[in-house]
């Protein structure tokens, strides 16, 4: 095969002295660009105003050339903050609630699409593999094919899909069906969200299931895939076990003494369910006295989204939410919840995990969790804590010796909380174990593997479009 050319909304350029970024989806797509070699395009995170963005800036690095574009202000609001976190990000996570349309930011999502493939499509060569990645994206294909490009091109979804009735709230949802079908590959992170693909095909009658994983719709045949992402698993254990010695961590070690320490570290989004998860800590403590003064909750939540108005509401909810809790079953010389409201560097993490008993990822709808998968890799083998997963989160499609809730469930995610604090030390092996050897061997260059053999080996006229 060619290059690979990887496109998505954010483009972590790697920072000077080489600090690894934060975000699964980042390491995830570096480590497949750097064994194959190509471009990774994609927005600056930078306005141009209202001028016309410059030319694309180029920065090559090692095997990696990133291409990325400014967009305007209207861009920005209309397509990043309008149509994709406004629409689609809420409608996939099943928040029919919280979708605001508007034909105006609709209009800017595709207008933005064409324009990424007015600027991609000039580096593409011939016979290099595209890779286009989530919601922000996927009226791209249908854009490069109607500039003549014949490249393969692929298209992962790293969030959840959702059902037909959900999804057909949306009034542009034929137009998103459609530019689905211009990719050759359609991957998600897991049966259900496949499943639910598959069905808002066969409803109004859009498109077949064609078996072996062939799907036929508006005049195109494609695959249709799970693709579980992973994590480096391997190289984060190490990462974690080295990040024990680093300066904060052993500061929050001894801050924390003999208290048993739970962690969750989440975006600030409606979809992780923290609100929800601080509930189920508050009833845990008020129905185990025996807790009081002996258990520390670090919930690490970056701001995120924050010019999208429901985002901006969640920021107050959950500092006001973690400050009553405080008030209430404080004493003067124990903070229950220690609420961190921005980001932390993945060194920091890292060994926070390792000292976390408790790894609470409890969101009410996720497309995996990849931070399930770094608390599992950063646990100590011999004395390893226990992950409380929501059911709702594709990881627990992967994490068999997760202990799983459901976040709407607050007494039942209270009382897991109770029982993983009191699980016995082979118990936690046992599951540890189960979860680890799962996550070595499905880890983020298998995930690679998987959808790209998918990609590259297709063969025969079955994959392209009908005549
Ligand atoms: C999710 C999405 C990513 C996105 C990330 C951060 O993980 O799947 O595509 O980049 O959230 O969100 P942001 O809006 O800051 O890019």
């Amino acid at each position: 095969m060619g290059r690979l050319v990887i496109v998505s909304n954010r483009v972590p350029v790697p920072a000077k002295g080489g600090i690894a970024p934060a975000g699964g989806l980042a390491v995830a797509l570096k480590v497949a660009l750097e064994e194959q070699g190509g471009v990774w395009m994609g927005w600056s995170g930078k306005s141009s105003g209202e001028h016309e963005p410059r030319a694309l800036a180029q920065l090559k690095q090692g095997n990696i050339t990133y291409a990325l574009t400014d967009l305007t202000d209207t861009d920005v609001e209309e397509y990043y903050h309008g149509f994709a976190n406004r629409v689609l990000w809420p409608i996939c996570h099943y928040r029919l609630d919280l979708a605001e349309y508007g034909r105006k930011e609709m209009a800017g999502y595709f207008r933005v699409n064409r324009f990424f493939a007015h600027r991609l499509a000039p580096l593409v060569k011939p016979d290099d593999v595209i890779w286009v990645h989530d919601y922000h994206l996927i009226p791209l294909a249908a854009e490069l094919r109607q500039m003549g490009l014949k490249n393969r091109i692929g298209f992962f979804l790293h969030i959840p899909w959702p059902p037909a009735d959900v999804l057909f709230t949306m009034p542009v949802h034929e137009e998103i069906m459609r530019g689905l079908s211009h990719y050759d590959v359609v991957g998600f992170q897991t049966d259900h969200d496949l499943e639910n693909f598959a069905g808002c095909l066969r409803r109004e009658g859009i498109g077949d299931e064609l078996g072996a994983g062939r799907y036929s719709a508006y005049g195109r045949i494609f695959k249709g895939g799970t693709y579980a992402i992973g994590i480096e698993t391997a190289a984060f254990a190490e990462f974690a076990k080295k990040a024990s010695t680093n300066k904060t961590v052993k500061k929050t070690r001894e801050s924390i003494g003999n208290r048993s320490l739970i962690i969750g570290v989440d975006r600030l989004d409606y979809s992780k369910g923290i609100t929800q998860r601080i509930d189920a800590f508050e009833r845990f403590i008020l129905a185990n006295p025996a807790q009081h003064g002996h258990v520390t909750y670090l919930q690490i939540t970056p701001k995120s989204r924050s010019e999208v108005p429901e985002y901006e509401a969640m920021q107050r909810m959950v500092a006001e939410q973690a400050g009553r809790v405080n008030g209430a079953l404080g004493a003067v010389d124990w903070v229950p919840i220690r609420y961190i409201n921005r980001s932390i560097g993945r060194h920091i993490l890292a060994g926070l995990y390792r000292l976390g008993k408790v790894g609470l990822v409890t969101p009410l709808r996720d497309g995996m969790n990849l931070v399930a998968k770094e608390y599992v890799a950063a646990q100590n083998p011999d004395d390893p804590g226990v992950l409380l997963l929501s059911r709702f989160a594709g990881a627990a499609r992967n994490l068999n010796g997760a202990l799983l809730v459901n976040p709407y469930d607050v007494e039942g995610t209270a009382n897991a909380m109770a029982r993983a604090l009191s699980m016995p030390l082979e118990e936690r092996k046992a599951r540890w174990k189960t979860m680890m050897d799962h996550l070595l061997e499905h880890d983020v260059t298998r995930w690679c593997q998987d959808f790209l053999d998918d990609l590259t080996g297709m063969t025969g006229s079955a994959w392209l479009e009908p005549s």
